[in-house]
């Protein structure tokens, strides 16, 4: 196998009870790219993440890592392409009783790495990377939440992966935080040839880093190209959803009755 590895989705379904979250999403992660997937809350940004390691199995469609079909695979062949995909989950907890050290050891101690000085001088390279080497024998509990993205950005590295998957991984912090981690997904994207997948509801950070954007909306994929595309484009739904507007059914349901009509949208755009 190549270095670089491409993931992709095709057709992919999946439904929860009756709600049927995404229907039918056909994406190409172009390898060594980073590609930002785009949509409002809710819309399954993680759900479809998940099928890329395969913590969630399609109803129909398929994913495919390399020329593995993935989607398919037993658990126990799953870890083979697992240990090749690191994830910066939402939910990016790190464990709190575990220092730094020992917190981004863990994914190498769970993969069968014994040596403490091998396991030692890789657990600083990542965290240099993250330039937080002084960390190292901190806990969790004492680092800010922007320094906890970074450790788990370094956990989520070390072993090494051909394909990161980062979900969210600026929300919540501000805006020079957020510029840190833009600024590592490009670093770790450069530096180690990663093939990136960022999901995100920040446009900020999606136009910052993005190769390929993609926009999901009600299951589907709404838009697709460059960041360039995302900027000028004439598709209503991708304008309401790149202006942060609501459409007129949102707010009337927020509002909380029918007949409150909504204002004109638009009428305080420039
Ligand atoms: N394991 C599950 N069981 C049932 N429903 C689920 C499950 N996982 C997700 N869902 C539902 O699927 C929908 C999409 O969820 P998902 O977490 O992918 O949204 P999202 O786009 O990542 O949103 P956010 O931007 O808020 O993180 C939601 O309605 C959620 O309740
Ligand atoms: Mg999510």
């Amino acid at each position: 196998m190549t270095a670089q590895a491409d993931m992709r989705v095709v057709n992919l379904r999946k439904r929860f009870g009756r709600r049927e979250v995404l229907r039918g999403i056909s994406i190409d992660f172009a390898p060594g790219a980073i590609t930002v997937v785009l949509g409002p809350s809710g819309c399954g940004k993680s759900v479809m993440l998940k099928h890329l390691v395969g913590l969630l199995r399609p109803d129909r469609g398929e994913v495919w890592f390399g020329s593995t079909r993935i989607d398919t695979l037993a658990e126990r062949e799953l870890g083979m392409v697992r240990r090749q995909i690191g994830f910066l989950f939402q939910q990016s907890a790190l464990f709190d009783s575990l220092t730094v050290r020992e917190n981004i050891a863990f994914p190498l101690r769970e993969h069968g790495m014994m040596d403490d000085a091998i396991i030692d001088s890789k657990v600083r390279r990542v965290l240099d990377l993250v330039a937080l080497e002084e960390t190292i024998d901190q806990m969790p509990s004492e680092l800010s939440g922007g320094q906890r993205k970074r450790v788990a950005l370094a956990r989520a590295v070390v072993l090494e992966p051909r394909v990161v998957l980062y979900d969210e991984p600026t929300t919540g912090l501000d805006p020079i935080r957020s510029e840190v981690i833009n600024q590592l997904i490009l670093k770790l994207s450069d530096s180690l040839g990663i093939t990136s997948i960022v999901v995100t509801h920040d446009l900020m950070s999606a136009y910052r880093i993005a190769d390929h954007m993609v926009l999901l909306h009600e299951g589907q994929v709404a838009l697709e190209g460059t960041p360039r595309t995302f900027e000028q484009t004439t598709d209503p739904i991708a304008r309401q959803f790149l202006r942060g507007e609501l459409g007129a059914d949102e707010l009337a349901r927020i509002r909380g009755n029918g007949d409150d009509a909504p204002p004109q949208r638009g009428s305080d755009q420039p």
